[in-house]
C-alpha cells in the first residue's frame, strides 16, 4: 500500500483546477453554506421529522453504545407508506414515479405514484396469500424491470424484510445468502434481458433453490415471455396470482413498523470468502438516504433523476428506491446496458425524459470515454444540470471529460463517497456550497464526522495520509452483520476504539478535501462491485484440478481493477488457453460473472513466506509490472522470476 499512497498523493499535489459552484446554481440549491454549521442532532432531528411521515413520533434522536446505535427511538413508521401512499394522498397520484424503459427498443412504461400504489397493494396481497406476515425473509433476485422496486416495497408494506440479490450472481451466490437469512419465499422472473439476449434468472433460481430447502414458495414475474420451469406446489406465476389480488389500498394496509426493526439485508464481500449480511433497519435509513438524496442531488419537485445503477446493489436500493421515492422524485428506471442496441442508447434516455440529473459510476464514464464523445454529441443534453459519480475513485481525466462532454463544461459534479455499510452517502460536495476539484470527495457531509487516522489512530489532519474513519453515528449506517456480532466488531471496531474503519485510504489536503486512495484490505473494486480475492480464491480451488490459488488486482483503465489470478494445478501439471477458459467460467459459475479473472498465470509454485503466508505484494507487483519489492522474506525468492516470466506470457481479456 505505501508505494501506491504514494503515487496516488503525487498524482493528486498536481491536480490544481477548482470548479466553484456557478451563482445561479448557488441561489436556487436546497442547501446553503450554513448547513454545515448545525449541530448534528439538530439537523438529524429535524431532517426525522420533515423527510418523513411518522405514525407515532420518536422519542430519542440517537442512542450510541458502540458499536450498536439505534436511531430516532420509539418512532413507529411504515417504508411504503413513506415512499408511496402518503404521496398519493398529499394530490401526487398523477407525478411519475418511473419512466421505465426496457432494454429492447419502444419498451417503454410510465408509473405514476397512483399505479405504484396499486401495483404495490396486490403485490403485497399476493405476497400474503404465499404466507409472507411481518417478519417473514423474503429474496428478491431480479433484473431492472418495474416489479422488482414494486416488490420491495410490497415487503416494506407488509414488515417483511427483503434481500435483493443481484441478477448477475450465481446459484451458489443466491443460495449462500437464501440460506443465511432464512429466506422463506423467493421472488424472481422468467428471464432478463441483457444486451440483446435473454439471462434464465428462473433456471439459476431452481439450481439455488435445490441447495436452499427453506425456501417454500417462488413467484415467478413473466418478463420475456419465454418458458420456464415450474414446479408444483412450489412456484407459481405473478401474474397468475396477480388476477385475483385486489389493488385497493384499503385490503392491505401499511404495517407500523418500530424504527429499528429490520429493513433489509445487503451481502456483501468483505475479507473471507463468506459474505457479510450487512442488516439495515427502518427509520435511519429513510431519513439517511432521503435527506442526502435531496441535498446532494438537489432534487426539485419537477426533476427527472437518473441513477444508472442496478437496484441489486446498495446504490440502487438507496438512490433507485428508497431515498428517491420517499422524496416523490420522478426517476428514469432503465434495464439494459448502455451500448445496446448502440453506444448512445444513455444520451438518447436522457434526450427523451428531459433527465437533469444522472447519477453513474467512474467505470461507465470510462467505458463511454473510450467509445468517444461523438456517441453524445447526437443527442440533446441541455437538459442535465447536475452529474454525480459513486463506486470507486474517479480519475481526474475521467471528471473533466464527464463535466464537458456530458454536463456541456456547466454542471457541477458531485463525487459521492459512501458503502453499502453507510448506507447513505457520506462524503461528498454540495453542489450549491461547495469548489470541486476532480479526484475529490471533498467534505463530510453536514453532520458527519470523519476523519484520517495513522496506524496508531491519531488524527493525521490536513495534509496527511492513513485510514479513513467515522467518529460519530450517522443514521443510515449499518446496525450490524445479520447473526454475526464477533464480525462486526472485528471488522469495523476492533482497529481503533469507538471508531468506525471503514477499510479505505484517504488523505485530507490543506483544505479540508478528502481524497480517496482505494481500499487497504483483501478487497478488490472490479467497475464499482466489491470482490475480495480469498472469495475468488476459493472458487478456483473449488475446481478440481487446481492446487493452489492466489488472487490479486491490478489496475485497469476501464474497470478500475482487474481481477488476476495465479494458478498451480495439481499434479504438476501445465496450464492451457483451455484451462483457463474452464477456470475462468468456475469462477463465474460459482459467483457470478463479474468475479470471472481477468487474468490466469499458471505458476508451479506461489510465493510464500517461510510460514506459508501467500505474499499478496508481490503478486501485485508483478501483475502490475512492477519492479518488486522486498522478496527477502520469501521461502523461496526464484519462485518470482519464474511467475514474472510466465505472467508476461499468458494475458487474456474478456
Ligand atoms: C467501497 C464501497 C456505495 C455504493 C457503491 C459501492 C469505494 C465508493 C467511492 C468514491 C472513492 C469509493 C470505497 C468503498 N468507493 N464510492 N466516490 N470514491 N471510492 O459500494 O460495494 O459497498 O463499496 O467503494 O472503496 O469502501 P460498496
Amino acid at each position: 500500500m505505501a508505494t501506491e499512497t504514494q503515487h496516488a498523493i503525487n498524482t493528486m499535489l498536481l491536480e490544481e483546477r477548482r470548479y466553484p459552484p456557478s451563482d445561479d446554481f448557488a441561489r436556487q440549491a436546497n442547501a446553503k453554506a450554513d448547513i454545515y454549521d448545525r449541530d448534528w442532532q439538530e439537523l438529524w432531528e429535524t431532517e426525522g421529522r420533515e423527510r418523513v411521515t411518522w405514525f407515532e413520533p420518536f422519542s430519542t434522536v440517537c442512542e450510541w453504545e458502540p458499536p450498536y446505535a439505534k436511531w430516532y427511538v420509539g418512532g413507529k413508521l411504515n417504508v411504503c407508506f413513506n415512499c408511496v401512499d402518503r404521496h398519493v394522498d398529499a394530490g401526487l397520484g398523477d407525478k411519475v414515479a418511473y419512466h421505465w424503459e426496457g432494454e429492447p427498443e419502444g419498451d417503454r412504461r410510465d408509473l405514476t405514484y397512483a399505479d405504484l400504489q396499486r401495483e404495490v397493494t396486490r403485490f403485497a396481497n399476493v405476497l400474503k396469500e404465499v404466507g409472507v406476515r411481518k417478519g417473514t425473509p423474503v429474496a428478491i433476485y431480479m433484473g431492472m424491470v418495474p416489479e422488482l422496486p414494486i416488490a420491495m416495497l410490497a415487503c416494506t408494506r407488509l414488515g417483511a424484510p427483503h434481500t435483493v440479490i443481484f441478477g448477475g450472481f450465481s446459484a451458489d451466490s443466491l443460495s449462500g445468502r437464501m440460506n443465511d437469512m432464512e429466506c422463506e419465499v423467493l421472488i424472481t422472473q422468467d428471464e432478463a434481458w441483457r444486451r440483446g439476449t435473454t439471462v434464465a434468472l428462473k433456471r439459476t433460481a431452481d439450481e439455488a433453490m435445490d441447495a436452499a430447502p427453506g425456501v417454500k414458495r417462488c413467484l415467478v414475474v413473466r418478463r420475456t415471455g419465454n418458458d420456464a420451469p415450474m414446479r408444483e406446489g412450489r412456484d407459481a406465476w405473478y401474474h397468475d396470482l396477480a388476477a385475483n389480488a385486489s389493488d385497493d389500498p384499503q385490503t392491505c394496509p401499511c404495517e407500523p413498523m418500530d424504527a429499528e426493526d429490520l429493513l433489509f439485508l445487503m451481502y456483501t464481500s468483505g475479507t473471507t470468502a463468506k459474505p457479510k449480511g450487512i442488516v439495515h433497519t427502518t427509520a435511519g435509513y429513510l431519513v439517511g438516504t432521503s435527506s442526502t438524496h435531496r441535498y446532494i442531488f438537489d432534487i426539485k419537485p419537477e426533476s427527472i433523476y437518473w441513477c444508472a445503477a442496478d437496484i441489486g446493489w446498495i446504490t440502487g436500493h438507496s438512490y433507485i428506491v428508497y431515498g428517491p421515492l420517499c422524496n416523490a422524485t420522478t426517476s428514469v428506471l432503465y434495464e439494459g446496458t448502455p451500448d445496446f442496441p448502440d453506444k448512445d442508447r444513455w444520451w438518447s434516455i436522457i434526450e427523451r425524459y428531459k433527465v437533469d440529473i444522472l447519477y453513474t459510476a467512474p467505470t461507465a464514464i470510462r467505458s463511454h470515454m473510450k467509445w468517444g464523445p461523438e456517441y453524445a454529441q447526437k443527442h440533446d443534453l441541455s437538459s442535465l444540470r447536475l452529474l454525480g459519480s459513486v463506486g470507486e475513485p474517479i480519475n481526474p481525466e475521467a471528471w473533466i471529460w464527464y463535466r464537458e462532454h456530458i454536463g456541456g463544461d456547466r454542471t457541477p459534479i458531485v463525487d459521492t463517497w459512501w458503502q453499502t455499510e453507510t448506507g447513505m452517502i457520506l462524503i461528498t460536495p454540495l453542489p450549491g456550497v461547495t469548489t470541486t476539484k476532480p479526484g475529490s470527495a471533498t467534505k463530510p457531509f453536514p453532520g458527519v464526522l470523519a476523519a484520517v487516522y495513522d496506524e496508531q489512530g491519531q488524527d493525521v489532519g490536513p495534509g496527511g495520509g492513513g485510514y479513513l474513519v467515522l467518529k460519530r453515528p450517522w443514521p443510515a449506517m449499518l446496525r450490524g452483520i445479520y447473526k454475526d456480532d464477533e464480525r462486526y466488531r472485528s471488522t469495523y471496531w476492533s482497529k481503533y476504539d469507538d471508531v468506525y474503519f471503514a477499510g479505505d485510504g484517504a488523505r485530507i489536503d490543506e483544505d479540508g478535501d478528502f481524497w480517496l486512495l482505494g481500499r487497504v484490505d483483501d478487497v478488490m473494486n472490479v467497475s464499482g462491485h466489491r470482490i475480495s480475492t480469498i472469495e475468488v480464491e476459493s472458487a478456483l480451488v473449488d475446481h478440481h484440478d487446481v492446487a493452489e490459488a492466489a488472487v490479486c488486482s491490478r489496475k485497469d483503465a476501464t474497470t478500475g481493477e482487474a481481477i488476476v489470478a495465479y494458478v498451480t494445478l495439481k499434479g504438476g501439471n501445465e496450464g492451457s488457453v483451455e484451462k483457463l477458459d474452464e477456470l475462468r467460467n468456475h469462477v463465474g459459475k460459482k459467483i457470478g460473472p463479474i468475479a470471472k479473472p481477468a487474468n490466469i498465470v499458471f505458476t508451479p509454485e506461489l510465493p510464500k513466506t517461510r510460514s506459508g503466508k501467500i505474499m499478496r505484494r508481490l503478486l501485485r507487483d508483478v501483475a502490475e509490472n512492477r519492479t518488486l519489492g522486498d522478496t527477502t522474506t520469501l521461502a523461496d525468492p526464484t519462485v518470482v522470476d519464474e511467475i514474472k516470466e510466465r505472467a508476461t506470457s499468458e494475458k487474456t481479456e474478456d
